[in-house]
């Protein structure tokens, strides 16, 4: 087993922070692919110049073009418009709004994902997420456990972030999933919530929770609120976190984007639920136990993407 392509679509801040993160982990090689000149090939030359430093294996280069990615075993779509302050208004759009400019986008991107990479495992990144998904499914033609979508695994990671940042504990014991849309009505799920087992109500208020919950269904707002524009570091190690474990078959559980054909109800949708995800991208749908609460949570951010998947026109 020779060493495995990555291609970033977008050298944009999540896709160049995605390329120093897989430099980091030494996780293959990177092709770094933006239409601006020289943006792709100036950073992936920069992170080359780090690897020595992180005595990292790897090559990276960068192209305008595609052909470069050819037989890429994963690629990252990142491109597209990010969400924005208005420098006049204040207001910040929403990731519904960028739903016409960004299928353009990610539509010409799968496109040529499909031609260079028909084998790939495709990763989705560009928002508005779920109902980008279903534009990388329909361009590239690709069977549905090879297109994935990046929300849960960062979603999660907020929420584990706050939850250590109100205990004072590691990260690292804080187990949680967030279900749903990458939108304001993801699903956390408290009950499934354990610091190293012990259940999350037995270690914080109810308030705090719930404040803690509705911070994490509006983190990517915050974030867009103080920078100006989204961000990119926890988005970024969401993505490499899913990477990792397609290129290493890790057949680790993340929450994904994942095209759902009757799980959970739903049919012909994409939407974020627990997902094992090894070489061959989606190998596995687990099926949670959900009561009637998160159940009806879960129908609220389901509705919201397909009103968004509504305008795509497929
Ligand atoms: C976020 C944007 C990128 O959640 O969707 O930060």
């Amino acid at each position: 087993m020779g060493r495995k392509k990555i291609s970033i679509i977008g050298a944009g801040n999540v896709g160049a922070s995605c390329a120093t993160w897989i430099t980091a982990k030494e996780l293959g090689d990177v092709v770094l692919v933006d239409r601006v000149q020289n943006l792709g090939k100036g950073k992936a030359l920069d992170l080359m110049q780090a690897a020595p430093v992180l005595s990292s294996d790897i090559t990276l280069v960068g192209s305008e073009g595609y052909e470069e990615t050819a037989e890429s075993d994963v690629v990252v779509i990142t491109a597209g418009m990010p969400r924005k302050k208005d420098p006049v208004t204040g207001q910040w759009t929403s990731r519904n709004d960028l739903v016409k400019t960004n299928q353009e986008i990610v539509g010409q991107v799968s496109r040529e994902v499909a031609k260079y990479s028909p084998n790939a495992v495709v990763i989705v990144v560009s928002n508005p997420l779920d109902a980008m998904c279903h534009v990388a499914l329909a361009e590239t033609g690709f069977p549905a456990n090879r297109v994935i979508g990046q929300a849960g695994s960062l979603d999660t990671a907020r929420y584990k972030a706050f939850l250590a940042m109100e205990l004072g504990l590691s990260v690292r014991d804080i187990h949680a999933i967030v279900l749903g849309g990458h939108g304001d009505e993801m699903v956390p799920l408290p009950r499934h919530t354990s610091v190293a087992g012990i259940p999350i109500r037995e270690l914080i208020a109810e308030e705090k929770l719930q404040a803690i919950i509705e911070r994490t269904r509006k983190g990517g707002g915050e974030i867009v609120g103080l920078l100006g524009t989204s961000a990119y570091y926890a988005p970024a190690a969401g993505t490499v976190e899913m990477v990792e474990t397609i290129v290493r078959d890790q057949k680790r559980v993340i929450p994904s984007a994942v095209y759902l054909k009757g799980q959970y109800g739903y049919e012909n949708l994409f939407i974020g639920v627990p997902a094992v995800l090894g070489a061959d991208g989606v190998e596995k749908v687990i099926e949670m136990q959900l009561n009637d609460e998160e159940k009806a949570m879960l129908e609220i951010s389901a509705k919201a993407v397909r009103d968004v998947v509504g305008v795509l026109g497929y």
